[in-house]
């Protein structure tokens, strides 16, 4: 059954089954509280993809009975949606860099979005027989961030997605009502939006006007581009190497991620749990989310000391 879902390159909704449906209380050797507080966690020693996959299940299943979070409206229904062994195309594999984003991007417009797909978490796993794999994957929980209320972030975020939400050009100028890149939600807050173009680029394309070999001049002007907001990704993001037999697992909505360094041809799975179709009131329950735990001003490198991640 698991074999016909991997590597298909489509969404699986319709061919999987609600985590919380699937879940067996046998999950005592399992502990969710790290994803809990940071909305991201590492797991070491899985053999192969079926064994990563079924950890999920049982992992994501124990968070969403144990833990209130930001998923619970939508706790019925998600499930399995993708998984992908990648990169399998040119540009993303000769490519150093990702800002950091959510993967598919977050529905944010209720007007635009209602009715298309949330993406809950993500996890990417590096199978056994991956020789050196040496990418940083980069993890920025939202809630080390504390932007001030006075920059009201609802409004101008409201404003924002419904003027330059991601979307495509081409044949007509379509926007899904959804943002992917962090700093796009940031650039709300401009009195002149610097971002706007950013609608129908790849996640491989943000700030990489002048391309680099290891990607840190990508990452340097993302920093850069930060710092106008006060926040220095440079202290708050985690970093982790992956190693064969290694699935890391991440909130999409409460922590985004990116990347520096090259990965080779197939590197990782990319798995996608999520929920089908979300309504307005789901909508407006992320967005609110979101910016809550940017606004959040709970102590900063807490997590990141205390896990201790290598860099
Ligand atoms: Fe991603």
């Amino acid at each position: 059954m698991l074999a016909e879902l991997i590597d298909r390159q489509s969404l699986l909704f319709n061919r999987t089954t609600p985590v919380t449906s699937n879940f067996v209380v046998d999950s005592d050797d399992i502990s969710v509280r790290r994803f809990a507080l940071d909305g991201f966690d590492l797991v070491d020693g899985l053999p192969d993809i079926f064994a990563a996959l079924a950890y999920l299940e049982r992992y994501l299943g124990l968070y969403l009975r144990q833990y209130a979070s930001v998923h619970d409206p939508f706790a019925s229904e998600i499930r399995l949606a993708k998984v992908d062994r990648i990169p399998v195309c040119s540009p993303a594999i000769s490519e150093s860099f990702q800002a950091l984003h959510f993967d598919m991007g977050l529905p944010l417009d209720p007007d635009l979005a209602a009715g298309s797909s949330l993406f809950n978490f993500a996890a990417l796993y590096v199978p056994y027989n991956v020789v050196n794999p040496h990418a940083s994957t980069r993890l920025l929980p939202l809630r080390r961030l504390s932007l001030s209320p006075d920059r009201a972030l609802a409004s101008k975020l409201d404003v924002y997605v419904k003027e330059y939400g991601d979307g495509w050009a081409k044949p007509s100028y379509v926007n899904t009502g959804r943002l992917g890149s962090l700093a796009r939600v940031l650039d709300s807050l401009n009195a002149e939006p610097q971002l706007t173009d950013y609608y129908n680029k790849a996640v491989w394309e943000w700030f990489n006007e002048i391309p680099s070999e290891d990607g840190l001049i990508e990452y340097q002007r993302e920093a850069e581009f930060f710092r106008q907001f006060e926040i220095d990704i440079e202290t708050l993001e985690d970093r982790v190497q992956l190693v064969p037999g290694q699935l890391l697992i991440i909130d999409n909505i409460s922590c985004v991620h990116g990347r520096v360094g090259r990965r080779q041809f197939e590197e990782v799975y990319q798995v996608l749990y999520g929920s089908p179709s979300v309504s307005q009131t789901q909508i407006i329950h992320i967005k609110d989310h979101l910016v809550a735990s940017m606004e959040s001003s709970r102590q900063k490198n807490e997590s990141k000391q205390r896990y201790g991640f290598a860099v």
